[in-house]
């Protein structure tokens, strides 16, 4: 697969990660908790949702410290996320990004306080960035919304609710926009809203790339699931099958699902017709959310 990102994407890849775990050494008590909050925090995520709000800052504006506060803050956001998917009373994982979940490492209730406190500081984090109050705000109420019974932890409810039932695509779609779409949208709304003044018209382009975007993710997720080994994952291949879940591929097939995969991946990148040289990390996010491997 050909992929890479620009330059400036990568440095600041790596100037979240090196920040996320700052803040959380800043903002945590040393101890048990905090080294289970760094532990999942660290190396092995793709960051692509902090990827995706630099992009989008970069479409409409430019990428300053506001923008590296609010896409560790969503980092940390899908880490918690993570920590709570993997849980027993969850999808019941042991691999994740190539370690141990948080709950093997460490144990259970750990786990759940580290997702907990990652979920507060999140918040935090936004609140006492650098920047204009009017634009964090606006980014603190596209997070709660994402993360919320509207959005994530609803879209988890529907996923535990579906196990063992033959939804249509219709609710499969439904419940991928949620549990995972939300928050990709988010990242991308925020990254606009944190770092530029978008008009009308780019904000509906980038809601209909990044509300497409977040359903691909998750098809191709699916996918991963049988397509991909465990080493090249990091996480477990085969535990949707092995849970009995709502997954594209269970319900429609390898082949349905890559149709809808390719329709999602069509709706994202319509959505940036108004832009045009300014949102190539943007293009170049799609391509690789649609194509990898792990
Ligand atoms: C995995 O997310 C969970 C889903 C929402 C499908 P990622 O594939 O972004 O996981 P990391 O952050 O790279 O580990
Ligand atoms: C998880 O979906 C979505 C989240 C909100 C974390 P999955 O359960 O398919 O994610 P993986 O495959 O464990 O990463
Ligand atoms: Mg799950
Ligand atoms: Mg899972
Ligand atoms: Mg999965």
């Amino acid at each position: 697969m050909s992929f890479s990102l620009p330059e400036g994407a990568q440095d600041f890849r790596d100037s979240c990660e090196l920040r996320t775990l700052q803040l959380i050494d800043e903002l945590t008590h040393e101890g048990r908790l905090r080294d289970s909050m760094k532990y999942a925090v660290s190396a092995g995520g793709k960051r692509v949702r902090p990827l995706l709000a630099y992009g989008a800052a970069e479409a409409v504006g430019e990428a300053g410290e506001t923008l590296l506060h609010v896409a560790c803050a969503l980092e940390m956001m899908h880490t918690y996320s993570l920590i709570h998917d993997d849980l027993p009373s969850m999808d019941n994982d042991e691999l994740r990004r190539g370690k141990p979940t948080t709950h093997v490492a460490f144990d259970e209730a750990t786990a759940i306080l580290a997702g907990d406190a990652l979920q507060a500081l999140a918040f935090q984090v936004i609140a006492e960035a650098p920047g204009q109050s009017p634009r964090l705000l606006r980014c603190q109420r596209y997070l709660a919304e994402a993360a919320g019974a509207r959005g994530m932890v609803g879209g988890q409810a529907q996923d535990i609710e579906m196990v063992g039932s033959q939804p249509s695509q219709a609710e499969l779609q439904q419940m991928h926009s949620r549990k995972t779409g939300a928050l990709i949208r988010a990242s991308v709304m925020m990254g606009a809203v944190s770092s530029g003044n978008p008009s009308i018209s780019q904000l509906h382009g980038l809601d209909q790339y990044a509300s497409a975007l977040g359903v691909a993710f998750q098809i191709r997720d699916d996918m991963l699931d049988s397509l991909s080994s465990t080493e090249v994952l990091g996480k477990t291949s085969g535990s949707d099958i092995a849970n009995d879940k709502p997954n594209y591929v269970a319900i429609l097939g390898m082949d349905g699902a890559q149709t809808a995969l390719a329709e999602q991946h069509q709706l994202a990148l319509d959505g940036l017709e108004c832009f045009s040289g300014e949102a190539a990390t943007l293009q170049c996010l799609a391509e690789f959310i649609v194509q990898r491997m792990h």
